[in-house]
């Protein structure tokens, strides 16, 4: 691999061991990875306080010792210098200031805070989301960003036009304290080009069409690279978040193309820079109803324990939607409701009389995780209902629970009938 003579010398140790391992692990990195060079970046978005399994192995040895271990994959502890890069904290292991999910976990949530503190002193935002682009981080279009987080990734690619592959917690860490990432993958223009035409032959315009089609989507191309002919319906930023969690779900997608939305697609002609596709695949009435029979595959009760919205994490837009669904009503004495938003849109929440409204039906607005990361849901859950395609592929396989995936409105009427009746219309 090619570096700069800044590069160079923090290999060399020049900014000390820290920089030194992490500038290592990017070149073996890069290296294995075909990368010819390291690019610059000034926006990273990882996870660094201690969350899950590694709070009992390595809290008593210090969060140096946890950045050093699970974001510079090094066994010797050295200290982590304040960040080069823009850097931001995705999701949390739990939600440390609401008591409904971390009861009992009084030894997580100090070290959880404590490690916010740490990582935060040096220069770690707290956004405490994996939408960290409802709140604040919205890079430009062809910026080089070093982001995790699959949901977050085909955002930053489709929707902003900035540029990252899907890293992981090392590669994050390492980027953080250098300010570099190696160019390969979707940095490249010519790998962000569409491979695979869909031809979209039925209306998709609310939320749970996004995710439909998304979820099928993701099934086709798998990591590969859409673009769409006819979709006539505007999306907005709830219904491509969505849409990219879905296809990034069942797929790995983390680049797609609508013609006259996402901004690098001028134009279908555009979007395959000039070449054939490599395979045209149709999304008609019949695709729909397997994508939808597929995310509802793993229910087989009707009585729903637990109502999950938020995955991704709400915008401030879905929270009001689920508190004027709840006004007047009452859950069901068998169910439980929690809905996620990033904190800072939570403190919007309650200024705007949301939370007040959700808590008074009997549910919960969380920040900070959800239940697939957290492995944390009401006692007894059984049968959950959701209106996030990626949580109810996810949620299932992690945890063993049954999954009903609906709409919004039809989460929230099992909410309060404590039955599932979603159908697909
Ligand atoms: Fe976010 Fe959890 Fe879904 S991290 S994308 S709410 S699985």
């Amino acid at each position: 691999m090619k570096l700069t003579d800044d590069e160079q010398n923090m290999l060399d140790g020049c900014d000390g061991p820290a920089v030194q391992k992490a500038m290592d692990l990017l070149v073996r990195y890069g290296e294995a990875l075909g990368a010819e060079r390291l690019v610059q970046t000034n926006n990273v978005c990882g996870t660094f306080v201690a969350a899950g399994p590694m709070i009992r192995e390595f809290a008593s040895k210090g969060n140096d010792a946890i950045f050093s271990e699970f974001n510079l994959d090094s066994s010797e502890r050295v200290e982590m210098p304040p960040v080069k890069a823009y850097t931001c904290h995705l999701v949390m292991g739990i939600d440390s200031k609401h008591p409904e999910m971390n009861a009992g976990l009084e030894d997580t949530v100090r070290i959880q805070k404590e490690g916010e503190k740490f990582f935060g002193a040096k220069g770690v935002n707290m956004l405490a989301t994996c939408t960290p682009y409802q709140v604040g981080n919205v890079p430009v279009m062809g910026e080089h960003c070093a982001w995790m987080e699959s949901s977050a990734v085909i955002y930053c690619n489709a929707v902003l036009g900035a540029r990252t592959n899907t890293e992981g917690r090392e590669s994050t860490g390492a980027a953080s304290i250098t300010g570099r990432i190696p160019y390969f993958g979707l940095h490249i223009p010519e790998n962000r080009i569409a491979t695979h035409l869909i031809d979209v032959q039925v209306p998709v315009d609310d939320m749970m069409d996004w995710g439909l089609l998304g979820y099928a989507i993701g099934e086709m191309v798998e990591e590969d690279i859409p673009a769409f002919r006819g979709l006539s319906a505007q999306p907005n930023m709830i219904k491509l978040k969505h849409f990219g969690a879905a296809a990034a779900s069942s797929g790995g997608v983390e680049m797609y193309h609508i013609p006259g939305v996402t901004p690098e697609t001028r134009s279908e002609e555009y979007a395959f820079g000039g070449r054939t596709p490599r395979a045209t695949r149709v999304y008609g009435q019949a695709e729909r109803r397997i994508a939808y029979e597929k995310l509802n595959s793993t229910a087989r009760s009707n009585d729903v324990d637990f109502i999950m919205l938020g995955c991704p994490h709400n915008s401030i837009e879905q929270v009001g939607l689920a508190a004027r669904l709840l006004e007047g009503k009452r859950l069901s004495p068998n169910t439980s409701l929690w809905v996620f938003t990033p904190r800072a849109l939570k403190e919007v929440a309650d200024r705007s009389g949301y939370t007040d409204i959700i808590r008074a039906a009997g549910g919960h607005v969380l920040t900070d995780t959800c239940p697939a990361i957290s492995r944390i849901m009401p006692k007894d859950t059984k049968v959950v209902a959701t209106d996030s395609a990626k949580q109810a592929h996810y949620l299932p396989a992690i945890t063993g629970v049954q999954a009903w995936f609906g709409s919004v409105a039809d989460c929230v009427e099992a909410a309060v009938s404590g039955r599932w009746n979603g159908r697909l219309a």
